[in-house]
Formats: structure tokens, sequence, C-alpha cells
């Protein structure tokens, strides 16, 4: 183990230990005033409050689709099924249509709605929060589904499956 005190981190090393800490992955959409769709892998997904229902993800601030999202009063936050791995990097990448062989619904707020997920929860922009070189966006949960199907696991750059589950 090594323990890192500079207060001039190495990026490289600080984004490794920051993933030492599993998470689910989520895919994040929503529509625009102009009808254009979008749609951002985010892993930085948190549920924060019960009273009113709140979650948080995080978008980096110099990303592009951004401001593009800012345009949306609501947006939805997918939570990946186990089978659902490929669609992580889809829509982290910048291909032409993100939504390409997607099966989608609409949802509040015209919202494009991913089939089949562990989760979905369909919010209104509640609020942001400048936080350094990323922007945490809060969302009031307006409505939401789930299912039992087996979560993606995002753990040090990778994907894992599912493991053993102990119940607390
Ligand atoms: C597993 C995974 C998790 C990610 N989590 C986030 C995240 O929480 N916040 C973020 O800004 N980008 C995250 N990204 C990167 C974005 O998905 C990627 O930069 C995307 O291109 C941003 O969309 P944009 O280019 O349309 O703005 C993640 C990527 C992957 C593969």
């Amino acid at each position: 183990m090594e323990t890192i005190l500079d207060t001039e981190f190495d990026a490289r090393d600080l984004r490794k230990a920051f993933g030492r800490f599993a998470t689910g992955v989520t895919v994040v959409t929503a529509a625009l005033p102009d009808g254009r769709r979008v749609g951002i892998t985010a892993n930085s997904f948190t549920s924060v409050s019960m009273s009113p229902p709140l979650v948080s993800w995080n978008y980096r601030r110099d990303a592009f689709g951004l401001a593009l999202l800012m345009q949306a009063s609501h947006f939805a936050v997918h939570v990946l099924a186990e089978d659902q791995m490929h669609l992580s990097p889809q829509f982290a990448s910048p291909v032409p249509d993100r939504f390409a062989g997607v099966s989608v619904s609409e949802g509040l707020g015209g919202v494009p709605l991913i089939d089949g997920c562990g989760a979905t929860f369909e919010c209104r922009l509640w609020s942001t929060f400048e936080a350094g070189d990323h922007v945490i966006i809060v969302g009031e949960v307006l409505r939401y589904t789930h299912s039992d199907a087996p979560p993606l696991v995002f753990h040090a750059g990778s994907y894992l499956q599912w493991p053993r589950a102990w119940h607390v």
C-alpha cells in the first residue's frame, strides 16, 4: 500500500485510486427542445435524498454534451444490466448516433427511455453545482422502475461479472 500526500497529485494515479471504488454503470438520456436526443455513460450516479427523492451524477464541464443537456428540463438515468454492457462504450463514444440499435420508448418530457435496464429514474432537473472540472447534476425523481436483472459493475477500469452477494 502506498500513501500519497502531495497536493500536486499525478492525475493518472489519482484516477486509479478513485477507480478502486466499484460502481454500477448508468446511461443518462434527455430530449432537447429541437427534438435531438442526448445520451451519456456515467458511473458517478448516486442516490441523494428520499424526501424529496433526489439523485445526482457528475458531468465533465468541458464535455460536448453538457450545454445540450442543460437545455432539457428532464433527464432519465438508466442503471445498466449485465447484458447491456455494450451500451456503456456506445454512449461514451463519438459515434454519429449513440441510439443506433437501441430500443427506446418516450418518457416524461419526451426523454428516451431504454428498455431492459436494472432500474430507470425519470427526473426533473432539480439543480446543478459547479465542482472543479465537473458539474454535479441533481434530479428529482418523478417516476422509476426496477427489475431483478443482474447489474453491470465497473471497477478499476474494467467491467465485472456480478460477484457473490452477501445480504446486509
Ligand atoms: C464506465 C464509464 C463511466 C463514465 N462516467 C462518466 C461520468 O460519471 N461523468 C462524465 O462526465 N463522463 C463519464 N464517462 C465518460 C463519458 O461517457 C464520455 O466522456 C462521453 O463522451 C461524454 O459525452 P459527450 O461527449 O457527448 O459530452 C464515463 C465513461 C465510461 C465508459
